[in-house]
């Protein structure tokens, strides 16, 4: 089927193994009714030919910034006005370095500066360098600049080593494009997103909170305004940046938290409860700062639960949005998740087993279960991007039907 029919494709192949692969990647684009121009870097041309790129192109390739032949056919800013998507496939550790710091020190990059097309970066990379926290926090600034990051996946390696960093395979990047262009099922609906930890003053320099980043309630964000939904974010104290296009409202205690969802929540068609709100606090705050006493070995704070905000939400009585818990647990997780879906008045649940290293509380990868009262869906490890992406999937699902 012509997927991608009348879609044009600038595919940017960066200097890496994997770009071997993209003469497949150009032929599955193509063969969906895709038009393919191919820009490759110069050390991509040590990987791959530009002949064998022209040849399932159809097209010249165009690899120099200062190539007159080139500029007289397509200049580069015409060829920045004509994609429709700009796929950077495979995107070594330089290349998303080079696009995060603005550069434009070849035709690539040049084109990544004067497009204002969508652009999808497909990072490949060893391992170690994928962990880098320098690439993380470049693939983080292109994140927040709304480019799309496809992949990476993680195994074995070109190097021998295992470990996240290969690029998504040919079928994998086609499937990224016909979601790109797929229907948003969000569109016109309005999403409210609780993310990240709370904190419960014990004086004016002290509290109690937890582990969580907001890393998944705020890739839930994410997903939410790429589906096509208005998105509001209550977000608890956390240092990540706003996601492109979602609204942001900070809060800091479980109290503070509780009176924002209370208000928002009836304008809202969804309500997807993420945020690790502390379940206690302390029954009162000090005005000053509690002094160590000679003598006191121990020390006793009086706490008081907070209001349940999910609970809340769900058993509003008038304009109750589609409610979505979060369980995270450490054992027997699909006997607790369902007895919170259930105790709780849910719609749908997500659980999480936050004893297992490597997903979870303020890792970029996780795993979930989602059940509702007649089914469940297990999502297999995968960056929060991906599994917020898939959660948002799987309840616009079930609230068309
Ligand atoms: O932020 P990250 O580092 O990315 O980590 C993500 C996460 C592990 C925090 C996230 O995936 C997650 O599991 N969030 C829910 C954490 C939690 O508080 O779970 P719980 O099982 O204790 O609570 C159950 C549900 O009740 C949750 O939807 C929670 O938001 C909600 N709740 C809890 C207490 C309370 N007072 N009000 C609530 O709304």
């Amino acid at each position: 089927m012509q997927t991608l029919a009348g879609k044009k494709i600038l595919l940017g192949i960066g200097g890496g193994i994997a770009a071997y692969k993209c003469a497949d990647l150009t032929r599955r684009l193509i063969e969906r009714g895709a038009e393919v121009q191919v820009v490759m870097t110069k050390a991509a041309k040590e990987f791959i030919t530009p002949l064998t790129m022209q040849a399932v192109s159809g097209k010249p390739v165009s690899d120099s910034l200062l190539d007159p032949a080139a500029e007289a056919s397509m200049g580069h800013i015409e060829l920045a006005k004509w994609a429709d998507l700009i796929l950077i496939a495979p995107a070594t550790a330089d290349l998303i370095a080079r696009i995060a710091s603005g550069m434009g020190n070849d035709l690539l990059t040049t084109l990544v500066l004067a497009s204002d097309a969508p652009i999808a970066v497909s990072p490949a990379m060893n391992q170690q360098m994928y962990r880098n926290q320098a690439t993380q926090e470049n693939i983080a600034t292109l994140q927040r600049r709304g480019m799309h990051i496809w992949g990476p996946a993680s195994g074995e390696q070109a190097c021998g080593d295992i470990g996240p960093g290969r690029m998504l395979e040919p079928m994998q990047l086609v499937e990224e494009c016909e979601q790109f262009w797929a229907d948003k099922p969000l569109k016109g609906l309005s999403v409210l997103i609780t993310a990240g930890p709370t904190r419960e003053s014990i004086d004016p320099v002290r509290y109690i909170s937890n582990h969580s980043s907001g890393k998944m309630g705020f890739a839930l964000a994410q997903a939410a305004v790429q589906l096509g939904a208005s998105t509001n974010l209550v977000a608890g104290p956390v240092s990540l940046d706003t996601p492109v296009g979602a609204n942001r409202i900070d809060v800091a205690s479980a109290l503070e938290m509780y009176n924002t969802v209370m208000q928002y929540a009836p304008s809202h068609d969804i309500f997807i409860s993420c945020a690790a709100v502390a379940d206690y606090r302390p029954e009162s705050i000090a005005e000053q700062k509690i002094k160590k006493k000679d003598g006191n070995e121990h020390m006793t704070i009086t706490m008081v639960k907070n209001p349940d905000i999910v609970a809340s939400v769900a058993n509003m009585t008038d304009a109750r949005p589609y409610t979505v818990g979060f369980a995270a647990e450490t054992q027997d997780v699909a006997h607790y998740a369902r007895s919170k879906l259930s105790n709780k008045n849910l719609d749908m649940i997500c659980a999480n087993d936050v004893s297992i290293e490597g997903q979870g509380f303020n890792s970029n990868n996780n795993a979930v279960t989602l059940y509702w009262k007649e089914g469940e869906q297990s999502l297999t490890l995968a960056s929060k991007q991906k599994i917020a992406q898939q959660i948002l999937m799987c309840i616009a699902e079930k609230i068309s039907s």
